[in-house]
């Protein structure tokens, strides 16, 4: 029952003109032309095509009025005259000036789980001509299919397969075909990226253990070229992680340091190296400060920090960006025993810091303490992490951005320039110094909880912070966004993958 490589749908280019395409669904973009804000007004709605027999086909229901090409709205056509397609779904993108490849990404993406409940296994989604760079958007398109194509329903025995069988691109004659080619070859790479890390962050507690993630990553690693290690107990004692070890101290399951290394081709001697760094906590009972009963299955998601580095690093070792990147994922289970971590005991990070553990459930932030401090000692430059660090995050932001923490207006701006390309939300919270109080401990250095409940997921980047020192460092505390409750039109409920799309482009930004 493992998910493998083969289980991400397979997308095809296709040159041939949309009206010859056979296939059971061809979808189309439309854009709503008008500026009026009235909610009445009648819409001025066009095809993102100059395919004349596609327009024909449609041309009699568009002028109904009916359809207003509302972002993500479908309308389907059976049998349209003088196309070879059995089927043609007509899909909004909107106002034609917030018509971006953000919304072209999502609307691919909606097309595709329009097709699977329908029980269709062909589908041929036309690129849209004139305003967008055809690279741009023929990657949009790949990766909204590709993410759209995943279903975390992987245990139901009565299963059926749903996949899409043959998903083809059809770039129009004006599109430029290497660039074409070029923009899915990238959206290929950072999707199936994207869903590798959502396969490992389904799986649940019993099957997903930090040896099982250091196990999955490792194989991954073979198999694209990249540097692996993965170390447990002696290695956290031998290199002094007191911070990592008193978390994985309270479970029957040994903890995982994984180390994935990417060596570019090419590098100048300017050239930063960057440092990955994830939680990996495969499942959070809270430990001795136990969770509520209820929707703590939900925090098998707690590693979606580790597994947005481990997707990261997939689609690195394809992209070979010219900069050296480390990424480490700090596994381990949180759970209550006689061994555990008890509130109030001291643990001695790997840094030499002395922290009172307060409260057990603040464990993410005891892992990743050692795991920043070891990417500067293996040479990082350039820090990112990333967390379900918080639910505080969530209180503060809600499920729409996620939190970004940093302590680097360089670094911050190139994160906001992947944010422009990934189309991910975050949004800037501070950590400044005023703060700092919130976490000094009357016995120890710092404790791992705020003095008061407000703030909480800032108090958690101050934690942090401690451990960077003076290195330019990003924190993404991704809580309230890496597991979403209800299906949207282009994504299936379950894992979401945040922030892997955002990571690959930070880290390519330095290339
Ligand atoms: N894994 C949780 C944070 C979390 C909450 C992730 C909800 C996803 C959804 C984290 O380890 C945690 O328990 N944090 C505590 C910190 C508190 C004890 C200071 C929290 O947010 O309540
Ligand atoms: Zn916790
Ligand atoms: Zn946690």
């Amino acid at each position: 029952m493992k998910p493998k490589k083969e289980d991400f749908v397979k997308t095809d280019l296709l040159f041939t003109p949309a009206s010859s395409a056979q296939t059971e669904l061809l979808t189309v973009f439309a854009v709503d032309n008008s500026t009026s804000k009235e909610k009445d007004a009648k819409p001025e709605v066009s095809l993102l095509t100059s395919d004349e027999a596609v327009k024909k086909a449609a041309g009699y229901v568009l002028s109904s009025g009916e359809f207003r090409a509302e972002a993500n709205e479908t309308l389907l056509l059976h049998a349209p005259e003088g196309l070879a397609a059995t089927r043609l779904l007509i899909i909004g993108l909107g106002k034609a000036a917030k018509a971006d490849i953000h919304a072209i990404r999502r609307a691919a993406g909606a097309a595709v789980r329009f097709a699977k409940p329908r029980g269709l296994r062909s589908l041929a989604i036309l690129a849209p001509e004139g305003n967008f760079d055809p690279a741009q958007s023929t990657r949009a398109i790949t990766e909204g299919a590709i993410l759209a194509d995943f279903d975390s329903d992987t245990y139901r025995t009565d299963r059926k397969d749903r996949s899409i069988e043959l998903l083809a691109i059809l770039v129009p004659a004006a599109n430029d075909k290497s660039s074409a080619e070029a923009g899915h070859r990238e959206g290929v790479i950072i999707a199936e990226a994207q869903n590798f890390a959502r396969t490992l962050i389904n799986e649940p507690g019993n099957r997903m253990t930090p040896t099982i993630l250091g196990q999955r990553a490792a194989e991954m690693a073979a198999e694209y070229g990249l540097k692996s290690e993965v170390y447990s107990t002696d290695k956290l004692r031998e290199l002094k992680m007191g911070a990592f070890l008193v978390v994985a101290q309270g479970s029957e399951e040994p903890p995982a340091l994984i180390v994935l290394t990417y060596e570019p081709p090419e590098t100048t001697s300017v050239a930063p190296v960057i440092g990955l760094v994830g939680k990996g906590i495969t499942f959070d009972t809270g430990g001795i400060s136990i969770k509520p009963a209820d929707n703590m299955e939900k925090m098998k998601y707690d590693m979606a920090g580790g597994a947005a580095m481990i997707g990261a690093m997939r689609a690195i070792a394809q992209l070979k960006p010219a900069v050296k990147v480390v990424a480490i994922v700090c596994a381990a289970e949180n759970m209550p025993s006689g061994k555990a971590v008890k509130p109030g005991d001291i643990a001695f990070a790997m840094s030499g810091k002395s922290i009172e553990v307060l409260n057990t459930d603040a464990e993410g932030r005891m892992v990743l303490a050692d795991g920043l401090h070891y990417a500067r000692e293996l040479g990082a430059t350039r820090l990112i992490d990333a967390a379900t660090l918080t639910g505080a995050v969530a209180i503060a932001l809600g499920q729409i951005n996620a939190g970004v923490f940093a302590n680097d207006e360089d670094a911050y701006q190139h994160f906001t320039t992947a944010l422009g390309i990934s189309g991910e939300k975050f949004w800037r919270l501070p950590v400044e110094d005023e703060y700092r109080e919130q976490i000094r401990s009357s016995i120890a250095d710092i404790q791992n909880t705020g003095l008061t409940r407000y703030g909480g997921a800032i108090n958690a980047a101050m934690f942090l912070k401690e451990f960077v020192a003076d290195t330019p460092w990003l924190h993404l505390d991704i809580a309230g966004l890496a597991w979403q409750d209800a299906e949207k039109p282009w994504l299936a409920k379950g894992p979401t993958g945040v922030a892997v799309r955002s990571i690959i482009e930070w880290v390519r930004s330095y290339s």
